[in-house]
Order: C-alpha cells, then structure tokens, then sequence
C-alpha cells in the first residue's frame, strides 16, 4: 500500500466540485442528482422491479423471465431473468433492420492508414455477420461450443464475435497483443474447436506477423479443428492443410448464405469467457452470460454516456478487452447506436491522430484511459488545437485511478471546462460500469468515480467485515448482485468462490481499496491483491514471476508495481539466478525477451534488479511491501522487519536500487 499513500493525500486535498452541463440537460437520459437519488433509493428497495423494468425496455425477449432473481452469494449462484429467452445477435442487429435504423452506421471503422475507413450500417453488418456465422456452422461449430479470436482491431473482430453470439457458441478472445504461450494456455483452459485470427497487426506504421503466433499455439491445442485467417495486410503466411482456411474464401463459398437463424439462448447460457489476470496462477477465465449482461452493458452505456441516436461514439479500447466488448459492441449496437473502432494508436503518424479523428467524423462522446491522457498530455496542446473538437459532448475514462492533474488536463484541454468527465470504475468481472458520475446529473470530483450507479449496493469496508467511516480506507464491496456479474470461471467454480466471495460473507469483493468521502463520493485506490495495472492491463505479478522462473537461469524471482508517469504502475522484477549464472546486461535482455515471448510485450519488465537474497519470513513468505517501498525508492521506514530470516538482505537490494538509480 506504501506508493498509494502519497496518492491518498494529494487525492484528499482536493477541493474543486465541477457542476454538470446545463447544455444537453433538458434531453438528458438522466436528469439530475435528485433524479438520480429517486431511481437509486428504488432500485434498492425494490431491486427485482427495478431491473425487470430495465431489462424489459431495452432487450427484445423471445420468451419473458418466469423469475428475475435467484441468488445466494454463499454459494455462490446468481441467475438473472430465469426462463426468459433471447439471442443476443439478434438484439444488436435484426430488431435494428425494422426500428428505422436499418441505413444507420452500426460500425465506423477507421483503420490504421489513414484512408481505410468502412461504414457498416446495420443491414451490412446483419449480412456479414450471417455469412460468417453460417461459416462457423459449417466447421461443425454448435451452440455452446467455444471459438477463440485472435484478432487486431478490424470489422472480422466486431463480426466474429457476433457471429458466434448468433449460433450460441462462446467466444474468447485473445488481445492480439499477447504471445503464443499466452494464446496457447487460453485456447487450452476454454478447449476451443476454432481459432480466427489473422496474417499481421498493422501498427504504428509497421505489419507485425500475427499467424506465426497462432501457429505456434496450435502447435500442442488439439481441441481446434480449424483455424481461420483473415488477410490483413497481405505478407506471406503458411497455410496448414486441412486446418487453416482463409475468412474471405470462406464467406464468399458457394454454399454459404446471408441468413442464418439466431440460435434461442436461456437467459442464463454462456455469451463469452474473457480471461483475466489474478492474484495467483494462471488467467481465469471470466464468464458472462446473455440475458443479464446484455441488459446490463445496454443500460449503463445508455445512461453513463447518455447515448442518443445521432450521436457518434468512440470507446478507443480493444475488443481484446472487457471495455471493448461492453462498450464498442454489444452496449451500443444493442442500443442501435452508431459506434466507431479504431486500429490504430494514439501516437501514429502523429500525437493528434485521436483529435483527427474526432473532427473527421464529429465525435460526440470519446471514452478511453488515463494512461492515453498522459500520454497525450506531455505532448502539449499543440496537437490538439489543429483539429475541430466542438463535436464532442462526453468524456469517459476507464481502466485505473485517474490522477486529478491529468483529469484536469483532460477536462480543460479537451473538454474545453465544460464537458462532463465520465471516470467509470469496474471489472472484467462486472461485465459493465458500477461506479461512475452521470454526465448531466453528477458534480465533478477531479479524480472521484463518484457515486454507484442504481442498482449498485456499494460500501467500503474494514478488514473486519464493519462498513468504514467517512475518508476511512478499506476494501470496496458488493452487497447486492447485478444483472452484468460474472456467472463461473471457466472449468474451475472453487476458485470462483474463493476469489470473489470468501472475504466477507455473501458479499463481492473486487479486490480494490476506496475511501468514500463525507460526502459519499468514491475514491478508488487501485488493487489490494497481487495484480499491477500497467497503462490500464491486468497483470498477475505471479504470472510474470513464473514466466521468469521458466528461464533456466533464473532461480527466483519477485515482482513488483512501481509508480510510472505515463502508465501508472511498471514492472519491477528482483531476480535471483540460479550458481551456474552470471549477471550480465546480455542476460537482462534476454530475460525481458522470454517475458515477452512467454506473456507479451505489455508484460515487459521496466526494471530487473539482480537480488542475491529476497527478503522473506522465516516461514519463507517474501515480504513484497518492501520490495515495493525499494522499487519506488522510498527507504525511510520499511515498518517491522523483525520476521525476516535474514534483514541484511534488504540492505542488499537497497545498495543495489542505489545503484541503478
Ligand atoms: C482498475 C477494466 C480506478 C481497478 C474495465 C479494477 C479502475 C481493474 C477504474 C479492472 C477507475 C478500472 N478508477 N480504478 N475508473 N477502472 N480500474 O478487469 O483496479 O481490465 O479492479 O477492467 O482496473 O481491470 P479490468
């Protein structure tokens, strides 16, 4: 908790309150704070009521729910609308071909080069998306199947993911930034009949092969039948008889139609599995479900960016990411909105490639992550004063605390001190935004999540189980279930208990520490588990330890978050090598390159310090507070060392941090 500290103090001393926009508040989905109290003090005292509403107004149901609610966290069992029946495709595209907006832009997609732009409307999108489902089923895919996506920010993505919500089989999707081992260990746990994936990412001016990855994880996957390659960027790939297959000779087959049925799913079937870092062993593969999570990735995106027809909005995420998929897909084309995907990233050919694109397609609501903020922000206004941003009307943020400096920043620069600042806090697990203002309603607190949305019982509590005083910080808590929650890990319901429901009884635990304010604004303060939030990704620092220890000279090693200017949190690794090694700045980089290889490049470690010892209890439990004290180069007070079986050793790694600076 030691870097938090100083966080929490510049975070107490902020003062300034921002009041929302009177502009846009008249056709505002939510109003008011008083508007806002109503509907929050409702959903408490009839929670059922509430969401029963919300689910009938925004999902078309096939068959209606026999009972809204079942649930019991000891179990833990959560089942949202019972006995109801729906198909999510179907609510993001053929309701949309009859409601009028059929000629609507479903998907604005901007490639990387500037000139590849498509415009899908929903009636294009429809057609793709059959064609490709019907693809699916002709490689023996059924419902309840899972496929694994490989894939760069292009429309095959958006369309895959569709596809598979069509025919009922479970998609899983592996950001396109990871290695082969990681894709390989994912396809492994969910036992995957299909990969897509492509010939290369086109990023930052460069084609990076992507099929040589999948290659190698198929190497030893034996679940996949068959893999799918999309051309991307035309390089030269091998092609694996029998198992690979190229997505456009696939859709465009003689035997391949434009209509394919929406498979009738129960409220409760599997929609995806997304995999995310914890605090031990491997990834777990979250599990969402149709019925709840559609409801609820619609209903926050059409009340916490006030999403409106003619709006155009941006979510710049992957899809390789929870926000992605809540917030480019399924949120806005359940709500026939149009929403904008972009390939690219913010710094290439130049650091206004973002504002661009907001003045190229008038941008009204843009939502990314205080990582891009500051990022952009050392970059000056200049970059931003070339193009036209009096589109926009909300900003949104997501994936970690935003500090209050680059939150003002944001609010000045791009929002011209006028727009609202959405800073939305949730989880892989949450399957959609639960704690955040409300753009027309909510007085701004610079970096303040602000309040839980209605229907969200949230509370800080004390290691004790008690709820915290005011400024009190604590562990933040659910009480009540939600209908987005994640449903299982994947083959693995033990440790869907243990991690999320054992803390405290029959209550969720994200695994995040906040304070709320006397006022009742939240404060999020960043994990309290053994996961780091580089530039906004999850990481598991057991997970880069093993992919260190994997190397044969290392014999040990300790990772740990240290506090980074522009992503937040990086990587320090302390290594022990194994007698037969030698410390050398060869070997450094060769072990920053297994990481990558093992895990990715977002997994690279910023600083390896060599550790001759690592501070541990006599019960040989390493004491990570104080690798993290030395890693941000604060040595005045390591607290109480007196269980430590040897304390020269944090001398040691002091003299060594010293030394490196
Ligand atoms: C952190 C991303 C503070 C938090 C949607 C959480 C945040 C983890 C915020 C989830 C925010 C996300 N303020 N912290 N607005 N948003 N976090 O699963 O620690 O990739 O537990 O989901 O990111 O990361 P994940």
């Amino acid at each position: 908790m030691s870097g938090s500290e100083d966080k929490i103090t510049s975070l107490l001393s902020e003062g300034r309150v921002f009041d929302p926009p009177e502009e846009g508040r008249d056709q505002a989905w939510i109003k008011s704070m008083d508007q806002y109290r109503e509907l929050y003090q409702r959903s408490m005292d009839d929670p059922e009521g509430f969401w029963a509403e919300r689910a009938e107004e925004l999902v078309t149901w096939d068959r209606k729910w026999d009972k809204v609610l079942e649930w019991d966290f000891t179990k833990p069992e959560i089942k949202w609308f019972e006995g109801g029946k729906l198909n999510v495709s179907y609510n993001c595209l053929d309701r949309h071909l009859t409601d009028g907006r059929r000629n609507k832009a479903a998907i604005i997609w901007q490639g990387e080069p500037e000139e590849d732009v498509k415009v899908y409307t929903y009636q294009m999108l429809h057609t793709e998306v059959c064609r490709f489902a019907n693809v699916l089923k002709k490689k023996g895919v059924k419902k309840g199947d899972r496929v694994s996506i490989y894939l760069p920010m292009i429309p095959e993505l958006a369309i895959a993911l569709l596809a598979c919500a069509r025919i009922g089989a479970m998609h899983s999707v592996v950001f396109a930034g990871f290695s082969a081992v990681a894709l390989q260990s994912r396809i492994q746990d969910c036992q995957a009949k299909v990969l897509i994936t492509a010939d290369a990412v086109l990023r930052a001016g460069k084609t990076i092969p992507l099929k040589p990855n999948a290659d190698q994880a198929l190497e030893d996957a034996p679940s996949v039948e068959s893999c799918i390659v999309v051309q991307r960027a035309g390089n030269e790939v091998s092609m694996q008889e029998g198992r690979d297959s190229w997505w456009h000779e696939e859709i465009a087959a003689d035997d391949i139609t434009s209509e394919c049925e929406p498979e009738i799913m129960d409220a409760e079937d599997t929609l995806f599995i997304l995999y995310t870092s914890g605090s031990t062993g491997k990834p777990k593969g979250v599990v969402h479900t149709t019925g709840g999570y559609l409801t609820y990735a619609m209903h926050t995106c059409q009340w916490v960016f006030d999403l409106k027809d003619n709006d155009v909005y941006w979510c710049t995420a992957d899809i390789g990411w929870i926000t992605g998929h809540s917030y480019i897909l399924y949120g806005p084309l359940g709500l026939g909105a149009t929403s904008l995907m972009f390939e690219g990233v913010p710094s290439y050919p130049g650091p206004d490639r973002f504002w661009k694109i907001v003045e190229k397609f008038r941008v009204n609501i843009f939502y990314t992550a205080p990582t891009v903020i500051r990022a952009l922000m050392r970059e000056g206004e200049e970059p931003i004063k070339r193009w036209d941003l009096s589109s926009l009307r909300i900003l949104g943020s997501v994936g970690e605390p935003i500090n209050p400096e680059a939150w003002m920043w944001y609010y000045v620069n791009i929002g011209k001190s006028k727009l609202p600042i959405v800073d939305t806090w949730w989880q892989t697990e949450t399957g959609g935004i639960l704690i955040s203002p409300l753009p027309y309603a909510t007085p701004l607190k610079p970096g303040s999540a602000t309040f839980p949305l209605p229907g969200v019982d949230a509370a800080i509590y004390t290691e004790e189980g008690k709820e915290a005083a005011p400024n009190e910080g604590g562990h933040l808590v659910i009480r009540k279930p939600w209908p987005g929650m994640l449903r299982g890990v994947f083959g693995d319901p033990e440790r869907f208990k243990k991690t999320y429901f054992s803390r405290f009884e029959n209550i969720y635990d994200p695994e995040d520490g906040a304070r709320k304010d006397e006022e009742g604004y939240f404060w999020i303060m960043g994990r309290l588990d053994d996961v780091i939030n580089v530039s906004g990704h999850r990481l598991g620092t057991a997970e880069i330890e093993s992919a260190l220890v994997s190397h044969p000279a290392v014999a040990e090693a300790a990772v740990v978050g240290m506090p980074h200017p522009v992503k937040g949190q990086a990587i320090y690794a302390y290594v022990t090598l194994t007698a037969a090694a030698q410390e050398s700045d060869e070997l450094l980089a060769e072990l920053r390159q297994h990481v990558r290889k093992e895990i990715g490049p977002i997994a690279t470690p910023e600083v390896i310090q060599w550790a001759p010892g690592l501070p541990k209890t006599r019960s040989g439990k390493i004491m990570r507070r104080i690798l993290r004290k030395i890693a941000a180069n604060d040595f005045g007070d390591f607290g109480d060392t007196s269980t430590l079986a040897d304390p020269s050793v944090v001398d040691h790694l002091v003299e060594g941090k010293k030394k490196l600076g």
